[in-house]
């Protein structure tokens, strides 16, 4: 028997138990002959409020059904594969939308425009233009940067600084991680509930630990990912379409993304999850499993109904797999 104190060691003897009791359908969304790229004409009712594992080897047709006939729809949310845009001028705030309610609730608080908080408007350091670097010429190829000796890195107009909420600058609030600043924003002098919803979201998908002003670019690529899905799942809709989320993520954070999901449902949300990964199928109270080949030899709906039935049946390569990862 091995023992280990990491996360890693912990999850390696892993096994997902299926859940005993699944969500009811409230409804359904029925689609008809879909023959997006390689489909055969697919008929198939995706169940509305629960939790639904879109499944299939590679190539089997999930994304073709998928963002073929449901994405695109009215109310329906799709976060893609597709990496974030990042620039160095980017951060966790700016990209979540979360930068807003904080200059709001900083101009109300001093009596001057929100335009002066930001690093990229009003507010911006004239040397560096709110970027807090210089790229000497020399090394402007290589894209060496030198913290700007004007704002030390800062980006903002030293009178930006002068400004203050509950004690602290804007610069300050940027250096604050997800979990200190959703602290900060619940005191009644420095209160900020349209930023403390954007601050949850992060913490749910494990971002607590990020700071608000940390370039993009310095996020790693579960970090990123994690950030698009918090970003996104904030927007209003009815359904929301994840396609393979769990890409790069540890097991641990997958159970962590899980929780989010299983909050979107909850709140009345649909959630499809094109997933590879066993945990999540588990975890859904639906799936679809496209196949049974890939590409030619896919393009079916081989099964649908919940995880326990698909194990039941092992009627498919996705219902064997199932069955001998949750040990049934
Ligand atoms: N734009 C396209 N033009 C032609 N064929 C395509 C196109 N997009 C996908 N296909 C083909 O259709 C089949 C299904 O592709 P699809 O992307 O739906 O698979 P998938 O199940 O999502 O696979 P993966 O798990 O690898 O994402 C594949 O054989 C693919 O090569
Ligand atoms: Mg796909
Ligand atoms: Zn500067």
């Amino acid at each position: 028997m091995h023992q280990s104190g990491s996360l890693t060691g912990r999850f390696l003897n892993y096994r997902a138990a299926l859940k005993p009791v699944v969500r009811r359908p409230k409804g359904w969304l029925e689609i008809r002959g879909a023959n997006t790229n390689n489909l055969k004409d697919v008929d198939v009712d995706i169940p509305l409020g629960v939790l639904v594992a879109v499944t299939g080897v590679a190539g089997s047709g999930k994304s073709s059904l998928i963002h073929g006939s449901v994405a695109g729809r009215p109310g329906v949310v799709t976060i893609d594969q597709s990496p974030i845009r990042c620039s160095r001028r980017s951060n966790p705030a700016t990209y979540t939308g979360l930068l807003e309610p904080i200059r709001k609730v900083f101009a109300k608080a001093n009596g001057v425009k929100p335009a002066l908080f930001s690093a990229n408007s009003e507010g911006a350091c004239p040397t560096c233009k709110g970027s807090g670097v210089i790229y000497p010429e020399l090394f402007m190829i290589a894209g060496v940067a030198t913290p700007c000796e004007d704002c030390l890195g800062k980006g903002f107009q030293p009178a930006v600084l002068e400004y203050k909420l509950g004690g602290r600058n804007i610069s300050e609030i940027m250096t604050m991680s997800v979990d200190e600043a959703g602290e900060f924003f619940s005191r009644s002098e420095s209160r900020a509930p349209t930023a403390l919803t954007i601050l949850e979201r992060l913490a749910d998908v494990g971002l607590g630990y990020i700071k608000l002003g940390q370039p993009l670019t310095t996020l790693s690529g579960g970090e990123r990912q994690r950030l698009k899905l918090a970003a996104h799942v904030g927007e209003p809709g009815d359904i929301y379409v994840l396609d393979e989320p769990t890409t790069g993520l540890h097991l641990a954070d997958v159970e962590q993304l899980l929780g989010l999901l299983d909050r979107l449902v909850d709140s009345d949300k649909t959630v499809i999850i094109i997933e590879h990964h066993l945990a999540v199928m588990a975890h859904a109270d639906w799936i679809i499993d496209l196949g049974p080949g890939a590409g030619h030899d896919g393009g079916r709906v081989v099964f649908t109904g919940t995880p326990a039935d698909l194990v039941a049946a092992r009627s498919t390569l996705t219902g064997k797999y199932l069955a001998a990862y949750t040990g049934i």
